[in-house]
């Protein structure tokens, strides 16, 4: 037989002698012109054949298994080179003059074919390749003959490829280059015998189902080996069976079920791989990484692909000195050492994307100064700084797209000496928090366009600046971040009370808005900006005091107005000495503490006090001066006026008043005087006049200014139930039960359990009312008899018709409207009211309670069914708002006795 083969023997450098020693053992005919080929070939009847140029034919199998080759991370390995070293065992010229047979059969009968027959009849002496894809899973019999030494190439798909009769085992012949069978049949690589295949490059398996490598590959020295592939087995473990040489390129054991690293192949001895893929596997655990012995040597290994694995942490991986690409990708690894890679000196490129990572080391990639590109996407961090980071960052590709970053990398870039520009940042999908301290990200962003080297216009490290968008806060909810002005106008959200906005203007005006927030104490603390000056809108709340907080004194703006504000402590008063501005009307004031008689606001421009209870006593008599003091800045000094003496405050004197001690007995007598004159009247108006007034003011559904029905939004309470000893049951057993734990949740101020200890029902229902958007009456006989009768009670309710359809009335089943008294009469016959019996009562009565939507601000997790005795109300309610609400109430006088012990009341 003539032999025109090469075979692979040494080197790259004794190849050029080898090849001239072969070139001139070749026959004449094998290495003459093509058109001396003959030109017919019996060719099988399912294939079609046709001679081809060996380089391309090269060129086509060597780009499919670019991909197992990793290409896509390897460069180098990009295109064909024919002077690669894939190609130095074929000789240099060789592909260059050589032509190969392709035959190419496609099966689709369903039936047995021999590999001889597909080959039928094409001539032995020419280079062969065979490519046959089966359509019904055929059966191929191996009867290749061992020796033949012109079959090169064989390629098959989804055939069932199975040994000759006479034979156990499938034997490659010794100058098949390219082996490359895919979904062969479950049991065919355990028949491959490849003992005589010295001249094999490709070795590329996939599909059988085989646990182990099979025996009779151990030992065997693969020669020429350059990739290796065993893709889709189900190996379980990989043993190294034969012996590589350095010739080996790629090992792709992706997709098996290999649960241990295979510690073989950190041998250095014989191997140098380019790229080693153990994606897709089981491994959970880098052990042999860590601790390669000694006299092993440094593993030499490029590429490791360890992706899809179910890898849970990394350590201090050893010394790998040609390690350039580390693929970590899709595993779960929640845990990275600080030095985990800090031995590898040549790391070019880490993927970490797609794992639980949480944090990094401080200074994690940092002495991994050739990296360029880092890959930790979709995992968890909440933070990447600059010195995480390869010292020189030139030239880094850092993608953390998907974390949870609440500011972006290299957000504060305008500072230090950072050099930037070469790097390319890919951050978009994590939660930025776009409060004041993206100030900085926008300075870094102009300080990048003014100072980047290059002349684009567009120039930007951060590749994905439009997608970058905001989570909080909730205004800036999915804005881009450049298409928002920071400077202008910006958020404040550290220190910033709950439920309050705090917004920076302009770098210069920090404005706490903490409006209708139904807060019942002022809060704690406030952010601080430097250089800036700070403004409080505490309006709209039910607070009752106004007291000393540290940042008063910083305040240039403070709105207190329509509170329920009693008292101003001296301190507070003392604090707010150089406020510009300040709103207290609205309130329920009756003195200022007399310390305020020496301060004045110099700087204030406006100041407002009416609609208070201003209780004008002896010990307010300094008041006219004062205000006589600062009225170019008071709003409305006129109606600032004496609750009792119905005068304005600011003409108060001391004959209004007579504090001489001497006349204390004409004092009582003129406030006594007063009051009883007061009370008349109202028994008069109520009398008499309710039924006008009521008509009025419900049909003309007229609003009765902010007095009473500013409440709605910050009430602690969604209603309050007045109802009688007879349907006392009822209001517990259904009523209570059906509102707070029906699915609307609302809150409900009942007295035997919301009001302040050891007042009377007559004494907290003004209170209970102002606390409460709505007022459910319940409309009993007893009702009728008992309550109704009492003046204050009848004042509150007359109130609340007043204040704009504040009332609900439910009627129980056995009350007769004709029998009401006329004010209640009129109200029912003006206004819906419920009756129990009504088949739809439930959904009306909802329709009448004011809509949940608004309160939830403040509304937490919320409002289990309370226990009904007081103490367990205290020991179990979960609800803090509730809570405070109940114990101010409770603690009011004990405030007042505090606010006292200062000495200025
Ligand atoms: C690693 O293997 C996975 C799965 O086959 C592949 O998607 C990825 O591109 C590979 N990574 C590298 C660096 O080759
Ligand atoms: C191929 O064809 C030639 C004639 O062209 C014939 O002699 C030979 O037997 C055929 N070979 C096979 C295997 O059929
Ligand atoms: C940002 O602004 C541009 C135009 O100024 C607009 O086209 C884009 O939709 C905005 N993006 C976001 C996310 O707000
Ligand atoms: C404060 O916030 C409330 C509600 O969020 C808003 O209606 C009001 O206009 C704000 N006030 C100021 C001064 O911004
Ligand atoms: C106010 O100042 C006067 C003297 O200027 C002083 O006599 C008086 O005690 C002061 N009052 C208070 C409450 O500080
Ligand atoms: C002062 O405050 C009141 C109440 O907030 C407001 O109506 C009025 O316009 C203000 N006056 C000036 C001069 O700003
Ligand atoms: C109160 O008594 C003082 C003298 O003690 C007297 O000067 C003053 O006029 C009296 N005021 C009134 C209102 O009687
Ligand atoms: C409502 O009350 C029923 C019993 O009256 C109880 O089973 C249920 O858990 C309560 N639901 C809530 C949300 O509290």
């Amino acid at each position: 037989m003539r032999n025109r083969k090469y075979s692979y023997i040494g080197t790259k450098q004794i190849n050029p002698v080898f090849i001239a020693v072969l070139l001139l053992l070749l026959p004449e005919p094998a290495f003459s012109f093509p058109m001396l080929f003959r030109n017919t070939m019996n060719c099988s009847l399912l294939c079609s054949c046709e001679h081809k140029p060996l380089v391309s034919t090269m060129q086509l199998y060597n780009v499919k298994h670019f991909k197992i080759m990793g290409n896509k991370y390897r460069p180098e390995i990009g295109f064909f080179d024919t002077n690669s070293e894939y190609m130095t065992f074929l000789g240099t010229f060789a592909p260059l003059l050589h032509r190969i047979t392709e035959i190419t059969c496609t099966l689709s009968d369903g039936m047995s074919h021999s590999v001889m027959s597909l080959l039928n009849g094409v001539d032995q002496i020419m280079d062969t390749a065979l490519s046959v894809s089966c359509r019904k899973n055929e059966r191929v019999v191996w009867d290749v003959p061992s020796w033949l030494t012109s079959f090169n190439i064989f390629v098959a798909e989804n055939c069932l490829i199975v040994p000759n009769a006479d034979r156990k085992l499938i034997v490659i012949p010794m100058n098949t280059w390219i082996l490359d069978v895919d979904n062969v049949g479950d049991q065919t690589l355990g028949l491959l015998d490849i003992r005589f295949s010295m001249n094999t490059l490709t070795l590329a398996i996939s599909g059988s189902k085989l646990s182990t490598t099979p025996r009779q590959w151990q030992g065997i020295d693969m020669v020429s080996m350059a990739v290796i592939s065993l893709r889709n087995n189900g190996l379980e473990e990989f043993n190294c069976p034969f012996h590589f040489t350095k010739r080996l390129d790629t090992l792709n054991l992706d997709g098996n079920k290999i649960a241990h690293f295979p510690e073989c192949l950190l041998r250095s001895f014989r191997i140098r791989l380019n790229y080693l893929s153990l994606a897709n596997n089981a491994i959970s655990d880098l052990a042999p990484l860590y601790e390669i012995p000694e006299a092993w040597d440094i593993p030499d290994i490029s590429v490791i692909n360890l992706s899809f694995n179910q890898i849970r942490s990394v350590d201090a991986i050893r010394n790998m000195a040609n390690l350039v690409v580390l693929d970590l990708s899709h595993n779960h690894i929640k845990y990275i050492t600080e030095d985990a890679f800090d031995y590898l000196t040549s790391l070019e490129v880490i993927y970490v994307s797609h794992n639980s990572i949480h944090v990094i080391g401080a200074q994690q990639f940092k002495n991994n100064y050739k990296l360029s590109i880092i890959d930790i996407s979709d995992n968890f961090l909440p933070v990447i700084l600059p010195e995480q980071l390869p010292m020189d960052s030139s030239s880094l590709l850092l993608d953390v797209r998907q974390n949870k970053l609440t500011y972006p990398p290299y957000v504060d870039c305008a500072k230090g000496k950072l050099n930037i520009f070469n790097m390319k940042i890919y951050s978009s999908g994590n939660p930025y928090i776009c409060d004041c301290y993206m100030i900085h990200f926008e300075r870094c962003q102009s300080w990048i366009s003014k100072n980047s080297p290059s002349q684009q216009k567009d120039f930007n490290v951060f590749k994905d600046l439009m997608d970058m968008l905001c989570d909080t806060p909730e205004e800036t909810k999915d804005v881009a971040l450049p298409n928002i002005s920071f400077h202008s106008k910006c958020y404040m959200m550290e220190e910033c009370p709950e439920t309050c906005k705090c917004l920076l203007l302009n770098v210069q005006v920090l404005v706490v808005n903490c409006s209708a927030r139904r807060m019942l104490d002022m809060p704690d603390h406030l952010p601080t900006y430097p250089k800036t000056t700070v403004v409080l809108y505490l309006d709209h709340n039910p607070l009752q005091i106004l007291g000393h907080r540290p940042y008063l004194r910083t305040l240039s703006e403070l709105y207190v107005h329509n509170c329920l504000l009693t008292s101003v402590t001296p301190a507070a008063m003392a604090s707010l000495r150089d406020v510009q501005v300040l709103t207290l009307h609205n309130n329920m004031i009756q003195k200022l503490p007399s310390r305020t008689r020496n301060i004045t606001l110099n700087q204030v421009k406006n100041l407002t006090l009416h609609n208070n209870p201003w209780a004008c006593s002896c010990d307010s008599l300094w008041m006219p001066q004062w205000i006589a003091r600062h009225k170019s800045s008071l709003w409305m000094p006129g109606s600032i006026t004496c609750h009792y003496l119905r005068k304005p405050v600011q003409d108060l004197t001391e004959l209004d008043l007579n504090c001489n001690s001497s006349s204390y007995i004409d004092t009582f007598l003129a406030i006594s005087l007063t009051l009883s004159s007061l009370v008349s009247t109202l028994v008069i108006v109520i009398c008499y006049r309710s039924e006008i007034t009521v008509l009025l003011y419900s049909k003309l559904g007229f609003p009765l200014g902010c007095g009473f029905s500013c409440g709605d939004l910050f009430n602690p309470y969604d209603a309050f139930i007045s109802y009688s000893q007879d349907t006392y049951n009822w209001v517990m057993d259904t009523l209570v039960p059906q509102l707070e734990n029906g699915s609307k949740k609302y809150r409900l101020c009942l007295h035997y359990r919301d009001f302040p200890t050891g007042d009377s029902i007559v004494d907290s229902l003004p209170w209970s009312i102002r606390m409460s958007r709505v007022a459910i009456l319940v409309l009993s006989k007893d009702v009728m008899r008992k309550e109704w009768c009492i003046l204050e009670v009848r004042a509150a309710f007359q109130r609340m018709l007043l204040a704009a359809n504040r009332l609900v009335i439910v009627a129980m089943d056995y009350i007769n409207t004709d029998e009401l008294p006329p004010d209640m009469r009129t109200y029912m016959n003006t206004h819906d009211y419920l009756r129990y019996e009504d088949p739809c009562f439930w959904e009306k009565l909802e329709l009448l309670l004011p809509p949940k939507e608004q309160r939830e601000l403040t509304e937490s997790d919320d409002a289990m069914p309370r226990n009904r005795s007081r103490e367990s109300f205290h020991q179990s309610t979960p609800d803090k708002h509730e809570m405070t609400g109940l114990s101010d109430l409770t603690d009011l006088s004990f405030k007042l006795s505090e606010i006292s012990e200062h000495g200025d009341y």
